[in-house]
């Protein structure tokens, strides 16, 4: 394991005096006293698990509830929940290629949708992050039928965004679907936090497929594939990780319906979540985000690490991300926004982020 590669779990406390700036929980609803309600009396009425694969015994009328609520919410016509949104994303890549069929994803997606393709057994070809050219070349001059195109909306580790609109336009014109993770969209982008699918328009395309995981914005866990019915009806039918799966636990559907419900009441939240990363950035010295998530590079692994660690023990907890998580010598603070924080806290988040950065940075270059 190279310099500052190691990774260690720490211990985690149930009430933590540190500011979280590493938690993907954009919306500060994993504590709403009407989310641990929710989750509370879905585990009173279900008991503690599902029991067993949805197909057997694990479908509840919630879960249902569940599925058509979050559907709606992005403008999908249905949604299929999974145990996470890891499952979700390994079933339904696999479900809609296999053999004889060509999946091209970007070269940024997230680990799940790597491991989606490695699972497919489809020819996999990897485009250059972002690039459409390149998505269009590989489509066009494919010889199989079948072709998927796999992209986050929000990339997870710097935060920027895909070209969705165009990407969905070469997906179309070569006959091919377009599968997008929201993990990071929801709750963020889009009108009231609907996702970068909806906010361009693209809700509701045939040909348009949106997986989500109920573990970051909606404070829950879990996951969902929101899309055409067909498409959840060949879930049902083939996605393993639906199939062979325990069915999402109660306590996970009622925090996630909650959390909703709370999102659809007050939709400024999504707006507030990028105000508060644009703050952080701004005291980052990096250009404000898109998303919630602030990148902060510093290079190298030892360097971003002992960065982190600082921040730590100065009360902010941030994210490290090294390689393989992003390539070698892009070693980065990734600090993600949450729409409650405090101005106190903005305080606190200014004067650590500063001292530390500027040790980490060391002194500046004259020009
Ligand atoms: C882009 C993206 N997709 C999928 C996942 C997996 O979701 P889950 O944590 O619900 O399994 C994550 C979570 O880290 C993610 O960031």
């Amino acid at each position: 394991m190279g310099a500052g590669l190691h990774r260690e779990l720490r211990p985690r406390e149930p009430r933590s005096t540190s500011i979280d700036l590493a938690s993907n929980d954009y919306l500060g609803l994993s504590r709403h006293p009407e989310v641990i309600e929710g989750a509370a009396e879905s585990l009173r009425r279900w008991g503690t698990g599902s029991t067993g694969s949805r197909l057997v015994t694990g479908t509840t009328a919630e879960h249902e509830q569940l599925e058509a609520e979050l559907a709606e919410f992005v403008g999908a016509p249905t949604g299929l929940v999974f145990a996470s949104g890891y499952a979700a994303n390994l079933g339904v890549v696999t479900a809609l290629s296999g053999r004889g069929s060509l999946v091209v994803s970007d070269a940024g997606s997230h680990a799940s949708l790597i491991d989606a393709c490695r699972l497919s057994r489809a020819r996999v070809e990897i485009a250059p992050h972002r690039d459409v050219a390149a998505v269009d070349r590989l489509l066009s001059t494919r010889a199989e039928e079948r072709a998927l195109v796999l992209t986050d909306s929000v990339f997870s580790a710097d935060g920027d965004l895909a070209p969705l609109a165009e990407l969905h336009r070469v997906t179309r014109a070569n006959g091919a679907i377009l599968v997008v993770d929201e993990a990071h969209g929801i709750g963020v982008r889009g009108d009231g936090g609907r996702g970068l699918v909806q906010e361009v328009g693209l809700d509701g395309e045939p040909d348009l497929v949106i997986t989500a995981t109920l573990s970051k914005a909606l404070a829950a866990q879990g996951g969902a594939v929101l899309g055409d019915a067909r498409v959840r009806a060949h879930l049902i039918d083939t996605a393993r990780t639906f199939i062979f799966d325990t069915g999402l636990a109660p306590a996970a559907v009622g925090a996630a319906r909650a959390a909703l419900r709370l999102l659809r009441r007050e939709p400024a939240m999504a707006d507030r979540v990028l105000e508060r990363a644009a703050d952080i950035a701004r005291v980052a010295g990096v250009p404000a985000p898109d998303s919630a998530v602030v990148s902060v590079v510093l290079g190298s692994a030892e360097v971003a690490y002992a960065a982190a660690r600082e921040c730590r023990t100065r009360g902010l907890d941030v994210g490290c991300f090294r390689p393989p998580s992003v390539p070698a010598g892009t070693s980065r603070l990734r600090l993600t926004a949450r729409a409650d924080l405090t101005p106190a806290e903005l305080a606190t988040i200014a004067t650590v982020l500063g001292e530390v950065l500027a040790g980490a940075r060391g002194p500046a270059v004259p020009a």
